[in-house]
């Protein structure tokens, strides 16, 4: 599969966010890694909708949404209309967790909205919580960090859980895009590789750095 990365822009400087994707872009990014907090599903409050609009019109970059929110199924269209080109939910939003219909419905929500849509799972979270919606998915998003924070250590512990989801994926949906995303850099990407991701959210280690273009085409690179 193709490798893309996805720099997280919750690592950059937000007076010139505009100037930093830039940046990223010129530097090879394939896609913008937004990390929308509420303050109550995680322990932080960071980007919101208004956010996302103007990032629209400032980069042509896929939008990568990540909402870390309690209410996904209220405001999950609510970023598809302001840009978002795909959106990622958690599975263990309080409104929705453990509802599968529901989860569903939001996904399709998505999907009729013209945007691709994603869930995410968490740490403690099995890779079984997913399953039931890699059919409709255009993405899985496998956190390597406990959400809510930038700048953390990678969980290595992670792997098992994204090889269980490619080989799921290998029988019902051969094309699903695995990402990761959490203390991400070259060394611990490439066994995220190996075990089946193939989109990288890097922030920490890309934002800031003179050597971007070569962190991300060290990225792109691995096998
Ligand atoms: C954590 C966020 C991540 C974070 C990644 O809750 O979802 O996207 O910004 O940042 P680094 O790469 O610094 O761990
Ligand atoms: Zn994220």
């Amino acid at each position: 599969m193709t490798n893309l990365v996805s720099p997280s822009i919750l690592a950059a400087d937000f007076s010139r966010l505009a100037e930093e994707i830039a940046t990223a872009k010129s530097a090879g990014a394939d896609l913008v890694h937004v990390d929308v907090m509420d303050g109550h599903f995680v322990p932080n409050i960071t980007i919101g909708v208004p956010v996302v609009a103007s990032l629209k019109k400032a980069t042509d970059l896929p939008l990568d949404v990540h909402l870390m929110i309690d209410a996904p199924d209220i405001y999950a269209p609510k970023f598809v209309d302001a840009g978002a080109d795909i959106v990622t939910i958690h599975v263990e939003s309080p409104t929705i967790a453990g509802d599968i219909e529901k989860t569903r419905a939001v996904l399709e929500k998505i999907r009729s909205m013209d945007a691709e849509c994603g869930v995410v799972v968490k740490p403690n979270t099995p890779a079984e919580a997913v399953f039931p919606f890699i059919d409709i998915c255009k993405m899985i998003l496998v956190m390597t960090v406990e959400p809510g924070f930038g700048g953390q250590s990678f969980m290595a512990d992670m792997m098992p859980k994204v090889k269980a989801i490619r080989d799921e994926a290998n029988k019902i949906n051969p094309e699903l895009d695995i990402e990761i995303d959490g203390g991400i850099n070259q060394e611990n990407a490439e066994l995220c590789c190996k075990n089946g991701a193939n989109i990288f959210v890097a922030g920490t280690y890309l934002f800031g750095k003179e050597d971007i273009a070569d962190r991300i085409a060290g990225l792109h690179n691995l096998k």
